[in-house]
Protein backbone atom coordinates (compact mmCIF):
# COMPACT_ATOMS: atom_id res chain seq x y z
CA UNK A 1 0.00 0.00 0.00
CA UNK A 2 0.94 3.38 -0.50
CA UNK A 3 1.78 5.26 1.95
CA UNK A 4 0.59 9.29 2.60
CA UNK A 5 3.64 10.80 1.61
CA UNK A 6 4.12 8.83 -1.51
CA UNK A 7 0.38 9.26 -2.59
CA UNK A 8 1.15 12.83 -2.37
CA UNK A 9 4.48 12.99 -3.98
CA UNK A 10 2.01 10.96 -7.02
CA UNK A 11 -0.61 13.44 -6.34
CA UNK A 12 1.76 16.24 -7.10
CA UNK A 13 3.44 14.58 -10.61
CA UNK A 14 -0.12 13.60 -12.06
CA UNK A 15 -1.13 17.02 -13.79
CA UNK A 16 2.10 16.57 -15.83
CA UNK A 17 1.66 13.18 -17.11
CA UNK A 18 -1.86 14.25 -18.80
CA UNK A 19 -1.96 16.14 -22.22
CA UNK A 20 -2.07 19.76 -21.92
CA UNK A 21 -3.60 19.37 -25.58
CA UNK A 22 -6.16 16.73 -27.78
CA UNK A 23 -7.91 18.10 -30.28
CA UNK A 24 -10.13 15.94 -32.88
CA UNK A 25 -11.28 19.57 -34.25
CA UNK A 26 -15.05 17.46 -34.10
CA UNK A 27 -16.48 20.43 -32.32
CA UNK A 28 -15.20 22.96 -35.11
CA UNK A 29 -12.30 25.07 -34.86
CA UNK A 30 -11.97 27.27 -31.86
CA UNK A 31 -10.05 30.17 -33.01
CA UNK A 32 -9.06 31.40 -29.16
CA UNK A 33 -7.29 28.33 -28.29
CA UNK A 34 -5.99 27.46 -32.11
CA UNK A 35 -5.33 31.23 -33.45
CA UNK A 36 -3.39 31.80 -36.94
CA UNK A 37 0.66 32.74 -36.82
CA UNK A 38 2.01 33.97 -39.46
CA UNK A 39 4.82 36.46 -38.66
CA UNK A 40 6.11 39.15 -40.77
CA UNK A 41 3.58 39.21 -43.89
CA UNK A 42 0.99 36.82 -45.07
CA UNK A 43 -0.20 36.94 -48.27
CA UNK A 44 -2.36 34.29 -50.12
CA UNK A 45 -2.20 31.25 -47.33
CA UNK A 46 -5.17 30.08 -45.85
CA UNK A 47 -6.40 28.05 -42.93
CA UNK A 48 -9.74 26.63 -42.43
CA UNK A 49 -12.15 23.60 -40.57
CA UNK A 50 -12.63 21.13 -43.81
CA UNK A 51 -15.74 18.57 -42.81
CA UNK A 52 -14.70 17.03 -46.08
CA UNK A 53 -11.75 14.79 -45.18
CA UNK A 54 -10.50 13.49 -41.59
CA UNK A 55 -8.34 11.17 -39.88
CA UNK A 56 -11.02 9.89 -37.89
CA UNK A 57 -14.31 11.40 -37.10
CA UNK A 58 -15.40 14.37 -39.93
CA UNK A 59 -13.42 17.23 -39.10
CA UNK A 60 -9.64 18.64 -39.91
CA UNK A 61 -7.90 21.60 -40.49
CA UNK A 62 -6.90 22.36 -43.63
CA UNK A 63 -3.64 25.11 -44.42
CA UNK A 64 -3.76 26.19 -48.00
CA UNK A 65 -0.01 28.07 -47.72
CA UNK A 66 0.75 29.60 -51.20
CA UNK A 67 4.24 29.91 -52.45
CA UNK A 68 7.25 32.60 -50.92
CA UNK A 69 7.86 33.24 -47.04
CA UNK A 70 5.13 35.40 -47.62
CA UNK A 71 2.38 32.65 -48.87
CA UNK A 72 3.20 31.09 -45.26
CA UNK A 73 0.03 30.43 -43.15
CA UNK A 74 -0.04 28.74 -39.84
CA UNK A 75 -2.39 27.66 -36.56
CA UNK A 76 -1.40 26.70 -33.04
CA UNK A 77 -1.58 26.42 -29.61
CA UNK A 78 1.33 28.19 -26.70
CA UNK A 79 -0.10 25.59 -24.27
CA UNK A 80 2.95 23.37 -23.99
CA UNK A 81 4.50 21.56 -21.47
CA UNK A 82 6.83 23.54 -19.20
CA UNK A 83 9.53 20.10 -19.53
CA UNK A 84 9.67 17.09 -22.01
CA UNK A 85 7.01 17.89 -24.83
CA UNK A 86 6.05 15.48 -27.14
CA UNK A 87 3.53 16.03 -29.76
CA UNK A 88 2.04 13.77 -32.12
CA UNK A 89 -0.33 14.81 -34.77
CA UNK A 90 -2.45 13.36 -37.86
CA UNK A 91 -0.78 14.83 -40.55
CA UNK A 92 -1.75 14.66 -45.00
CA UNK A 93 -0.38 16.59 -47.78
CA UNK A 94 -1.28 17.01 -50.88
CA UNK A 95 1.99 16.98 -52.66
CA UNK A 96 5.16 15.34 -52.15
CA UNK A 97 8.11 17.38 -50.80
CA UNK A 98 10.64 18.70 -53.71
CA UNK A 99 14.16 19.81 -53.34
CA UNK A 100 12.81 23.20 -51.82
CA UNK A 101 13.38 23.78 -48.16
CA UNK A 102 9.70 24.08 -46.74
CA UNK A 103 8.18 23.90 -42.80
CA UNK A 104 4.79 22.83 -41.96
CA UNK A 105 5.55 23.11 -38.16
CA UNK A 106 7.37 26.32 -36.83
CA UNK A 107 7.88 26.41 -33.13
CA UNK A 108 9.23 30.03 -31.82
CA UNK A 109 12.42 29.46 -29.92
CA UNK A 110 14.13 31.58 -26.70
CA UNK A 111 17.11 30.11 -27.09
CA UNK A 112 17.94 30.98 -30.94
CA UNK A 113 16.72 34.51 -29.46
CA UNK A 114 13.91 36.59 -30.68
CA UNK A 115 11.62 35.84 -33.61
CA UNK A 116 13.74 32.41 -34.43
CA UNK A 117 12.35 29.14 -35.16
CA UNK A 118 12.92 25.87 -34.73
CA UNK A 119 11.21 24.17 -37.81
CA UNK A 120 9.65 20.80 -39.43
CA UNK A 121 10.02 20.53 -42.72
CA UNK A 122 10.98 19.21 -45.54
CA UNK A 123 14.27 19.52 -48.22
CA UNK A 124 16.02 17.14 -50.82
CA UNK A 125 12.55 15.70 -50.68
CA UNK A 126 12.85 13.89 -46.97
CA UNK A 127 11.57 15.01 -43.64
CA UNK A 128 13.95 17.98 -41.95
CA UNK A 129 14.66 19.94 -38.97
CA UNK A 130 15.78 23.56 -39.87
CA UNK A 131 17.14 25.60 -36.89
CA UNK A 132 16.25 29.74 -38.39
CA UNK A 133 19.28 31.50 -36.15
CA UNK A 134 22.06 29.66 -38.28
CA UNK A 135 20.38 27.92 -40.73
CA UNK A 136 21.72 24.14 -39.67
CA UNK A 137 19.61 21.53 -40.78
CA UNK A 138 19.08 17.77 -39.00
CA UNK A 139 20.24 15.46 -40.78
CA UNK A 140 22.89 17.16 -43.17
CA UNK A 141 21.68 16.83 -46.56
CA UNK A 142 24.51 14.94 -47.72
CA UNK A 143 23.57 11.29 -49.59
CA UNK A 144 24.25 9.71 -46.52
CA UNK A 145 21.85 12.34 -44.49
CA UNK A 146 19.21 12.05 -46.72
CA UNK A 147 19.12 8.41 -46.45
CA UNK A 148 18.73 8.31 -43.12
CA UNK A 149 15.50 10.70 -43.33
CA UNK A 150 12.00 9.34 -45.54
CA UNK A 151 9.92 11.56 -47.52
CA UNK A 152 6.49 12.58 -46.62
CA UNK A 153 4.12 10.27 -49.02
CA UNK A 154 1.09 12.44 -50.80
CA UNK A 155 -2.25 11.74 -50.17
CA UNK A 156 -1.88 9.91 -46.99
CA UNK A 157 -3.01 10.20 -43.40
CA UNK A 158 0.46 9.74 -41.51
CA UNK A 159 0.85 9.84 -37.40
CA UNK A 160 3.66 12.16 -36.99
CA UNK A 161 4.84 12.14 -33.50
CA UNK A 162 8.28 14.32 -32.08
CA UNK A 163 9.69 14.74 -29.17
CA UNK A 164 11.75 17.86 -27.53
CA UNK A 165 13.62 17.46 -24.51
CA UNK A 166 15.14 20.17 -21.90
CA UNK A 167 18.41 18.48 -22.57
CA UNK A 168 18.31 19.52 -26.38
CA UNK A 169 17.19 15.94 -27.27
CA UNK A 170 15.04 15.54 -30.51
CA UNK A 171 13.31 12.41 -31.70
CA UNK A 172 11.12 11.80 -34.42
CA UNK A 173 8.43 8.68 -35.54
CA UNK A 174 6.58 8.69 -38.52
CA UNK A 175 3.64 5.97 -38.37
CA UNK A 176 5.25 4.74 -35.04
CA UNK A 177 8.79 4.17 -36.67
CA UNK A 178 11.77 6.01 -35.47
CA UNK A 179 13.54 8.18 -38.25
CA UNK A 180 17.09 7.81 -37.27
CA UNK A 181 18.69 10.96 -39.08
CA UNK A 182 16.36 13.00 -37.03
CA UNK A 183 17.16 11.89 -34.13
CA UNK A 184 19.83 13.92 -31.65
CA UNK A 185 20.07 12.01 -28.22
CA UNK A 186 22.48 11.88 -25.65
CA UNK A 187 23.20 7.90 -26.13
CA UNK A 188 23.03 7.57 -29.45
CA UNK A 189 24.67 8.77 -32.10
CA UNK A 190 23.69 10.16 -35.16
CA UNK A 191 26.62 10.46 -37.87
CA UNK A 192 24.16 12.69 -39.61
CA UNK A 193 23.69 15.72 -37.28
CA UNK A 194 27.02 16.99 -37.55
CA UNK A 195 25.44 20.47 -38.71
CA UNK A 196 22.75 20.12 -36.01
CA UNK A 197 25.63 19.47 -33.80
CA UNK A 198 27.82 22.58 -34.16
CA UNK A 199 25.73 24.67 -32.04
CA UNK A 200 24.95 23.62 -28.20
CA UNK A 201 21.86 25.51 -28.43
CA UNK A 202 18.58 23.43 -26.79
CA UNK A 203 15.60 24.46 -27.96
CA UNK A 204 13.23 26.42 -25.56
CA UNK A 205 10.21 26.52 -27.72
CA UNK A 206 7.42 28.90 -26.64
CA UNK A 207 4.34 27.56 -29.30
CA UNK A 208 3.83 25.12 -31.57
CA UNK A 209 1.77 26.35 -34.73
CA UNK A 210 1.03 23.91 -37.57
CA UNK A 211 1.04 24.84 -41.63
CA UNK A 212 2.83 26.08 -44.45
CA UNK A 213 5.70 27.89 -45.10
CA UNK A 214 8.25 28.10 -48.33
CA UNK A 215 11.14 29.69 -49.29
CA UNK A 216 11.10 28.55 -52.71
CA UNK A 217 8.12 28.72 -54.32
CA UNK A 218 6.39 25.62 -53.33
CA UNK A 219 2.87 25.52 -52.64
CA UNK A 220 1.02 22.90 -50.82
CA UNK A 221 -2.52 21.96 -49.03
CA UNK A 222 -1.48 19.89 -45.80
CA UNK A 223 -4.44 19.12 -43.25
CA UNK A 224 -3.98 18.28 -39.58
CA UNK A 225 -5.99 16.28 -37.28
CA UNK A 226 -6.20 14.63 -33.88
CA UNK A 227 -3.27 16.89 -32.34
CA UNK A 228 -1.98 15.71 -28.95
CA UNK A 229 0.77 18.04 -26.93
CA UNK A 230 2.38 15.98 -23.82
CA UNK A 231 5.31 15.81 -21.61
CA UNK A 232 4.89 12.12 -22.22
CA UNK A 233 4.57 10.40 -25.02
CA UNK A 234 1.19 9.59 -26.29
CA UNK A 235 1.37 7.63 -29.33
CA UNK A 236 -0.23 6.71 -32.71
C1 LIG B 1 -5.57 13.40 -23.80
O1 LIG B 1 -5.58 12.06 -24.24
C2 LIG B 1 -4.76 11.21 -23.47
C3 LIG B 1 -4.71 9.86 -24.16
O2 LIG B 1 -5.98 9.41 -24.50
C4 LIG B 1 -5.31 11.15 -22.05
O3 LIG B 1 -4.49 10.34 -21.27
C5 LIG B 1 -5.33 12.56 -21.46
O4 LIG B 1 -5.96 12.57 -20.22
C6 LIG B 1 -6.07 13.54 -22.37
N1 LIG B 1 -5.86 14.88 -21.88
C7 LIG B 1 -6.78 15.83 -21.87
C8 LIG B 1 -6.36 17.16 -21.37
O5 LIG B 1 -7.93 15.62 -22.24
C1 LIG C 1 -7.43 10.93 -30.81
O1 LIG C 1 -6.25 10.55 -30.13
C2 LIG C 1 -6.50 9.98 -28.85
C3 LIG C 1 -5.16 9.79 -28.16
O2 LIG C 1 -4.25 9.11 -28.97
C4 LIG C 1 -7.28 8.71 -29.03
O3 LIG C 1 -7.53 8.13 -27.77
C5 LIG C 1 -8.58 9.03 -29.73
O4 LIG C 1 -9.28 7.86 -30.02
C6 LIG C 1 -8.35 9.77 -31.02
N1 LIG C 1 -9.62 10.24 -31.52
C7 LIG C 1 -9.96 10.17 -32.78
C8 LIG C 1 -11.31 10.68 -33.12
O5 LIG C 1 -9.20 9.71 -33.62
C1 LIG D 1 0.05 5.28 -41.30
O1 LIG D 1 -0.82 5.56 -40.24
C2 LIG D 1 -2.08 6.03 -40.66
C3 LIG D 1 -2.78 6.49 -39.44
O2 LIG D 1 -2.71 5.54 -38.40
C4 LIG D 1 -2.78 4.91 -41.41
O3 LIG D 1 -4.06 5.40 -41.86
C5 LIG D 1 -1.92 4.54 -42.60
O4 LIG D 1 -2.50 3.43 -43.26
C6 LIG D 1 -0.52 4.17 -42.17
N1 LIG D 1 0.26 4.02 -43.36
C7 LIG D 1 1.32 3.24 -43.44
C8 LIG D 1 2.01 3.17 -44.75
O5 LIG D 1 1.73 2.61 -42.49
Amino acid sequence: MLGHAALLALAALLPFSIAQVNETFESGWDQTAWPTYAPDCSQGGKVTLDSSTAYAGKNSIRVDGAGGYCGHIFFGTTKIPSGDIYVRAYIKASKAFTDSHVTFITMPDSAQGAKKHLRIGGQSKILMYNRESDDATLPDLSPQGIAASTPLPANSWKCFEYHIGTDGTIETWLNGSVIAGLTVKPGVSNANAAQWQRSSSKPKITAIYFGWESYGGDANTFWYDNISVSSTRVGC
